[in-house]
């Protein structure tokens, strides 16, 4: 890939774009990442799917991200709609954000002992390790400075609901966002779904290219 910004331009590896090491948040949670794909017409869905919004080097950031992050954070419906296999890195877990629980216990991810669910205190019982934060409304601030094996870089990765639900929060430090060079119509979600609506302003950190793929990182800007 070309690093577009900052200057001066310059091809680089995907490593060498995004493999630094992450600051500790001075209030003790975790370096929460999120990482998505979205089209340039906002959608973050294709065919019911990211897959088709991304391409080989969209990938390899995935993949790059995965191999820094301690810990891999999902929502329940991005579960159901893509399956979610082992993470490759050894030791890695994926916390399963639900409210229900619904999530099949015979995966490969659950009976493996790498994924765990995260739900509210008060979510029906289940057979699948847990932890669990608040009452009624999953307390996420809460969830996140529990997790186990307490992680220093949480990568999240969608879908828009948990997105959304981290944006009220307010627990999104830095975005990985690549943009698709395509319009696909449809009424897929974008980034973000059911927030408030609000200001986060971010600060663009890095903005590279490849393939007519946009590959931008933004940090957020924690003085406003
Ligand atoms: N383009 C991309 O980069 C990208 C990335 C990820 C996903 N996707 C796509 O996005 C779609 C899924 O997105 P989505 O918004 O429908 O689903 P999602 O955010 O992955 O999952 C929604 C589910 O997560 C749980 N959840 C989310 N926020 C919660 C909260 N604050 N408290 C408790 N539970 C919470 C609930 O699970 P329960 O229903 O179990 O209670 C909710 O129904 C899929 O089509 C997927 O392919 C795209």
């Amino acid at each position: 890939m070309q690093r577009v910004f900052p200057p001066p331009a310059e091809s680089l590896s995907v490593a060498d774009a995004y493999g630094d090491a992450r600051p500790t948040v001075s209030s003790g949670r975790p370096w929460i990442g999120l990482c998505m794909v979205a089209s340039v017409d906002g959608s973050t869905v294709l065919d019911g799917e990211s897959r088709g919004l991304s391409s080989d080097t969209d990938r390899e950031v995935l993949l790059t991200l995965r191999q820094l992050a301690d810990m891999i954070i999902v929502g329940a419906g991005t579960v159901r709609a893509e399956g979610y296999g082992v993470p490759k890195k050894p030791g890695q877990r994926i916390g399963i954000v639900s409210r229900t629980g619904d999530i099949d216990p015979s995966l490969d991810l659950i009976t493996s002992g790498s994924g765990f669910l995260i739900l509210p205190e008060d979510a029906p019982p289940t057979t699948i390790d847990c932890i669990r934060a608040g009452v009624g409304d999953l307390d996420l601030d809460l969830a996140v400075r529990n997790l186990p094996g307490a992680p220093r870089f949480v990568q999240v990765e969608g879908g828009a609901t948990l997105n959304g639900a981290l944006t009220q929060a307010d627990l999104i430090d830095e975005i990985n966002l690549t943009t698709s060079p395509q319009i696909v119509g449809g009424d897929g979600s974008r980034v973000t779904k059911n927030a408030p609506p609000t200001s986060r302003r971010f600060d663009l950190f890095q903005l590279c290219e490849d393939d007519g793929f946009l590959f931008s990182r933004y940090v957020r800007r924690r003085d406003s």
